[in-house]
Order: structure tokens, then C-alpha cells, then sequence
């Protein structure tokens, strides 16, 4: 594996459509002490094959950046694009764009009255997928993240390392083309983290790229690139 490289944005591969693309992205948001400036005209680019850490201190914004390229919540000025199509004010539009993503967080989120497959199936419900088909992926899912022994553990009856392993097999369920994890091991022992690393950049193939915030320096590492952020801004290092 290439050995990381510190970016300031990034130039795509050649001829290659990124996944995402964020062109001056700034992210603001109004408290009750004012308007508070998170990300301060971020350009970053993530191709296919990718895998990218982000890294920077507590409170930089790094969570921030993964909730604006993943859709989760709408930049306040910049432009983004996904997969080549340019996410404007189209509701519709970004909601079907949203799907060409993963999320992982530390804490899981599993939820608890749900068994570790029902968990896994929920992303399928909402997608129009039959219910046999659902089980099926849900069970596929688990397999592959080495947790098809447990289809009907509850996330109480789960460790931390498996709830995690769950939540990337619920990421994974419906086939997105990029994972964005935060601080996917932040709250594991090294054994286990070192497990979940293993999975997530395994997951990375021709079609499909990883973007992680990490504080880890040995995970960030194994990553591709590095994207350090410092007070809302992407830096060299
Ligand atoms: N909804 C919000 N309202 C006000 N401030 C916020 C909000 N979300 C995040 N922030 C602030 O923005 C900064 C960056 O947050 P975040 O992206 O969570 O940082 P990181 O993940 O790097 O720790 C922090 O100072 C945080 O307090
Ligand atoms: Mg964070």
C-alpha cells in the first residue's frame, strides 16, 4: 500500500469521476453565542480505491466535514458533488444521492430493540426491498463481517467490538460506493480495533472508497492519504 501523503484538496485520478467532490465548502452554524464557522472552505476530492483519514484535533470540524459530504446536513456555501452530479437545494435529489453512502460511528447506534439482523435489514425497509431479499443481504452482511453466528444477539448481548462489526455490516447492506466512519475504533481495545481497521480497508475496491476520522496515528496510517483539519481548514503537515 502507498504510503500516506499529506493533501491540501486533492487532485483526482486522471480521466476518473470522484466519488465526492467538495469545492470551498464552508459550514456555519447560528448558537445562541452567534454564528459559529466549522468548516472554513474545505476543496477535497475522494476517487474510487481510496482511502482517506481524516485526522486534527478535538472540535476542528472533522465530524462536521463527514456529516456535509455524506448528506447528512447541507453545507452553507461551496459546491459538492456526488458521483459527478452537482448537490444543490433539491431535497429529493440529495436524499436519493445519500444512498451512495455508508455511515459508521463509534458508538455503533445499533438499536436496541432490534436483533443484530434486524438492525443490519433496517437500511433495506426503506428502500423498497422485499422482505425475504432483506434477510438474505442482512445475513450476507453479517457473514461477511464474520458475525453470522450471531443473527439474533440483541446489541445488549453484543461487545463492543461486534456491535461495531454490525453497524459495518448495516453500512454495507445496501451496497454504497463510499463508508464514512467516525472514529470507527475510538472506542475499542487495540485487538479489536485493529479487527475493525482490517474490515473497513478491506472494503475498499475499484468502485468504492473509505473515509475515516480517526485520532489514531498507526490507523491513519494505513490509510491512503491524510486530510488534517485544524479550526475548520484542511492543512499540510
Ligand atoms: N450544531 C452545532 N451548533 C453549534 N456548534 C456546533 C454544532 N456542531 C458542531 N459545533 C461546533 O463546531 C466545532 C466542530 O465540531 P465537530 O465537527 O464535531 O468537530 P470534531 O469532530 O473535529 O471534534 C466544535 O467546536 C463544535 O462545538
Ligand atoms: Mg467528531
Amino acid at each position: 500500500m502507498k504510503g500516506p501523503a499529506p493533501i491540501q484538496g486533492t487532485a483526482p485520478i486522471k480521466g476518473a469521476v470522484p466519488l465526492v467532490e467538495l469545492v470551498d465548502i464552508h459550514k456555519s452554524v447560528g448558537s445562541s453565542a452567534g454564528v459559529v464557522k466549522i468548516l472554513k472552505g474545505i476543496s477535497l476530492s475522494v476517487c474510487a480505491g481510496e482511502s482517506i483519514a481524516v485526522t486534527g484535533p478535538s472540535g476542528s470540524g472533522k465530524s462536521t466535514l463527514l456529516h456535509v459530504m455524506g448528506l447528512l446536513t447541507p453545507a452553507t456555501h461551496g459546491n459538492l458533488k456526488v458521483g459527478g452530479e452537482l448537490v444543490d437545494h433539491d431535497r429529493r435529489k440529495a436524499i436519493n444521492l445519500r444512498r451512495r453512502f455508508g455511515f459508521i460511528f463509534q458508538d455503533a447506534k445499533l438499536i436496541n430493540g432490534l436483533s443484530a439482523l434486524q438492525n443490519v435489514q433496517a437500511p433495506l425497509m426503506h428502500i423498497g426491498v422485499w422482505p425475504h431479499r432483506q434477510k438474505k443481504l442482512a445475513t450476507d452482511a453479517l457473514e461477511a463481517v464474520g458475525m453470522g453466528h450471531r443473527l439474533g444477539h440483541h446489541p445488549g448481548q453484543l461487545s463492543g467490538g461486534e456491535s461495531m462489526r454490525v453497524a459495518i455490516a448495516r453500512a454495507l447492506v445496501a451496497k454504497p460506493s463510499i463508508l464514512l466512519a467516525d472514529e470507527p475504533t475510538g472506542s475499542l481495545d487495540s485487538a479489536n480495533g485493529r479487527i475493525i481497521a482490517d474490515l473497513l480497508l478491506g472494503m475498499v475496491g475499484r468502485t468504492t472508497a473509505l473515509v475515516m476520522v480517526t485520532h489514531q496515528p498507526e490507523l491513519a496510517r494505513r490509510a491512503n492519504r491524510i486530510a488534517h483539519i485544524i479550526d475548520g481548514v484542511l492543512v499540510d503537515q
